[in-house]
């Protein structure tokens, strides 16, 4: 395997010059009555990112505003199939989502990506990468690795125990919990809807979102 530097790809395109958009970021958000932002669910598998990013998107959705989940296994379908779980890897593919997402929040969704991103130093970079130091919230899906194992609703913890999944995060690949997140939500303590109900709730209180709830008639 090789070695992780945890340096991300080297920029070879040469001769492009930066194309602005004639709508502003402000002009959008406008319109759409909210900001945008990249709500960033870390955490190992199956502590419940996909299904907390999906209920949270539901209850975005149904209030109006312009939402859309990212998941990690969705992008190993397509744009990032090209790598694997090696930690150099690993970092490309958060880098590349991190550009995604960075768009998305441009284009004023609330964007939610829902991907392990193990290290701390790969979501640090996002984080950085962002235009507004507001447009990244961090939310760490905590669980404890026994209970994760014990869901194991894909069944690859059974796999990684049996050794057919090498550098499986949290039995023989590091998780680095974050040391500040926006957001802690501890998904062996409550229930899919309150800690969905926590995400919404810092959205609201923070004001991406307006602080009341929205009528959901003919939104979703
Ligand atoms: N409070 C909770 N929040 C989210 N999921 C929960 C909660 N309580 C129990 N679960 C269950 O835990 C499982 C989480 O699976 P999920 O696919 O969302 O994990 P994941 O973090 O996206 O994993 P992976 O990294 O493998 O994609 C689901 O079966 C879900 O029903
Ligand atoms: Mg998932």
């Amino acid at each position: 395997m090789s070695e992780d530097t945890g340096d991300v790809k080297q920029q070879r395109s040469t001769n492009v010059t930066w194309v602005e958009s004639a709508v502003t970021r402000e002009a959008r958000e406008t319109r759409r009555g909210h900001r945008g932002a990249v709500l960033w669910f870390t955490g190992l598998s199956a502590s419940g990112k996909s299904t907390l990013a999906t209920e949270v998107e539901k209850e975005l959705f149904s209030e109006g505003y312009f939402s859309y989940v990212l998941d990690g296994d969705n992008f190993r379908h397509g744009l990032n199939g090209d790598l694997g779980f090696s930690p150099e890897d690993r970092t490309e593919n958060i880098r590349r989502v991190g550009e995604v997402a960075k768009l998305f929040a441009e284009s004023g969704a609330l964007v939610l990506t829902a991907f392990i991103s193990p290290y701390r130093r790969d979501r640090d970079r996002v984080r950085a990468l962002v235009t507004r130091p507001q447009d990244f919230i961090e939310i760490h899906v905590s669980c404890p690795v026994n209970v994760c194992e014990a869901r194991d609703p894909k069944g690859l913890y059974k796999k990684a125990r049996a050794g057919e999944i090498p550098n499986f995060t949290g039995i023989d690949a590091p998780y680095e919990k974050p040391r500040e997140a926006e957001i802690t939500v501890e998904t062996d303590v409550g229930d899919v809807k309150t800690c969905a109900r926590q995400v919404i709730d810092f959205l609201r209180t923070h004001e991406y979102i307006s602080q009341k709830p929205q009528p959901r008639s003919n939104k979703g």
